[in-house]
């Protein structure tokens, strides 16, 4: 059973919220969950063996949340090469903005860079649509989730 090392990066806590619903899901999916606080993120280089899920959403004009900034200018400058690690990406946005999801696109150039594969579909999330954006995680989740067992097996 791959073990999920779930992640976020929230300004008002929607995407924490989003988080830790996740976690709860995938618990009662029979996964193994970690649920990282933004502020135990330094020096955590995501282990390849194992699923990562980045939950994140995005303020200023595309810019990422000041809390898991850090991690992602770490990662970036530390630039691990993580060819074998497959990761989930979910970004909370407002599609009223330019820059729309800008804080997902950046995660998805970082690990694309980093040689990481993304698993499933990158899920968007928009404010303008829903007040309720665990609603569409959850609904996203059950295909990722299978999909975990498809590289398992793979
Ligand atoms: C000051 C401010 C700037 C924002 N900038 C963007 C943006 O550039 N792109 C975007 O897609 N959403 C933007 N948003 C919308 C938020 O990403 C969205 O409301 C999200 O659900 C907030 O999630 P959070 O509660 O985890 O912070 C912005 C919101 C605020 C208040």
């Amino acid at each position: 059973m791959k073990k999920v090392n779930l992640v976020f990066g929230t300004v008002y806590g929607g995407a924490q919220y989003v988080a830790e619903t996740l976690q709860g899901a995938l618990i009662e999916l029979g996964r193994d969950v970690n649920l990282y606080q933004p502020e135990q993120l330094m020096g955590f280089v995501p282990p390849v063996n194992e699923l990562l899920l980045v939950v994140c959403s995005t303020t200023g004009q595309g810019d990422l949340p000041d809390d898991i900034q850090p991690w992602f200018n770490e990662m970036k400058s530390k630039a691990p090469y993580l060819p074998d690690l497959r990761f989930g990406l979910i970004a909370l946005g407002d599609s009223s903005y330019e820059t729309y999801c800008g804080a997902g696109e950046q995660f998805l150039s970082l690990f694309e860079e980093l040689g990481a594969k993304r698993l499933g579909e990158f899920l968007k999330i928009d404010a303008g649509e829903t007040m309720e954006p665990e609603v569409e995680a959850l609904a996203w989740l059950p295909h990722w989730n299978k999909l975990i067992d498809t590289e398992l097996a793979a």
